[in-house]
């Protein structure tokens, strides 16, 4: 049976569908026009036999392949969408579906929003991170030379459906990285389930579907939970950002290229969770509960996992730099979400520059 979370958003709300083989969902009319937006991995693994299944409900499908990778998140890849947008007759009635990862549900959901000035987008996110985190909540955006996500809308999808199974086909890498973003809900959030990602590491590791259905479905009540209480990041929201201001930096900084979003935000929470433990008195022992966790679920546990060829204090100069340009940033100074305890957090934090670089430096030597 599919577990439903329903994100309450007054007239925008919406629900979230979680199930293994649970299909394409029965929303789909003969009156839809859609254009399913994809990437070339997930396109050959999935985009014919969801075209087909959307077809089959008697709705107008075409669909438009984009090149898997991040590069693709950018204003020259929107505009190539906007045209097989129009390409395929979308009108204000019509629908667009992303199929794949963050990248397409980000670069979907971007032009989603502002085609024809907004039109409804429902999200099938066949990775785990887009599962649990970027196809719930109505973040959209691309990326710009000078940082990730610093073009975007908030507009919230009609519908997401979120096919457990699908986790089967895709790399083992990808999967791997956004256990990141579960371990991250159970941090800001919910001790127990931090306690049960302890307790059932074998059991997520293989994919077992009920177990990751239960999961998948927590996250998102979290997120469902917090996104409906501030949708636009007036304050609670910020919390979905621990370990992230790291996390952001190390992605953009040149040795660490290469790295999955989730790999980053591994190494981002270990950091995020040592100043928490410097600056907000956090229990020792949570230090050692985090990384030992991230180590069973087979993420990076520390800096030098991170694929840092050259783990040194050589490095910090480029990562503080990169901290400065991120959105969460106040005049180029960082504001951290730190944790009290693990399962709470608070947000808004400004961390004094020396403890920032020293805080990295025992990182890198540890
Ligand atoms: N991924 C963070 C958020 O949706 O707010």
């Amino acid at each position: 049976m599919p577990t439903t979370v329903r994100v309450n958003l007054g007239e925008r709300s919406y629900d979230i569908h979680i199930g293994s083989g649970i299909g394409v969902g029965n929303r789909w009319t003969e009156s839809d026009r859609v254009l399913i937006v994809t990437d070339s991995n997930v396109d050959a693994i999935l985009g014919a036999q969801v075209e087909q299944a959307i077809a089959a409900r008697g709705a107008t499908v075409a669909r438009t392949v984009v090149p898997a990778g991040e590069a693709s998140k950018c204003l020259a890849v929107a505009a190539n969408v906007y045209d097989a947008a129009i390409a395929a007759g979308l009108d204000r009635e019509s629908v667009i579906v992303a199929l794949g990862g963050g990248m397409v549900g980000d670069l979907a959901g971007f032009v989603a929003a502002t085609y024809l000035r907004g039109v409804r987008f429902v999200q099938i996110p066949t990775s785990l991170l887009a599962m649990v985190d970027s196809s719930v909540g109505g973040k959209t955006g691309v990326n710009l030379a000078h940082g990730k996500n610093l073009v975007g809308a908030f507009h919230q999808p009609v519908e997401v459906i979120a096919d457990i199974s699908v986790l089967d086909s895709m790399p083992p890498r990808e999967y791997t990285s956004g256990l990141a973003e579960v371990v991250k809900y159970g941090i800001i959030r919910d001790a127990t389930l931090f306690e049960r990602l302890e307790r059932d590491g074998d059991r997520i590791t293989r994919i077992d579907h009920a177990t990751m259905q239960d999961i998948v479905a927590q996250c998102c009540r979290i997120k469902a939970d917090v996104v409906s209480a501030d949708e636009r990041e007036g304050g609670l929201r910020a919390i979905l950002n621990f370990g992230h201001t790291m996390a952001h930096a190390l992605e953009k900084a040149g040795s660490y290229a290469g790295m999955l979003h989730g790999e980053a935000v591994a190494a981002g929470m270990l950091y995020a969770t040592a100043l928490s433990c410097r600056e907000r008195g956090l229990d020792g022992s949570a230090m050692s509960r985090v990384s030992n966790l991230l180590r069973a679920l087979n993420l990076p546990a520390g800096f030098a996992d991170a694929g840092h060829d050259d783990a040194g204090a050589a490095n910090w100069p480029s990562l503080r730099e990169a901290m400065g340009v991120d959105k969460k940033t106040r005049g180029g100074v960082p504001h951290f979400v730190l944790a009290n305890a693990i399962g709470e957090v608070s947000v808004g934090h400004t961390i004094a520059e020396d403890a920032l670089r020293e805080t990295y430096e025992e990182m890198v030597r540890s």
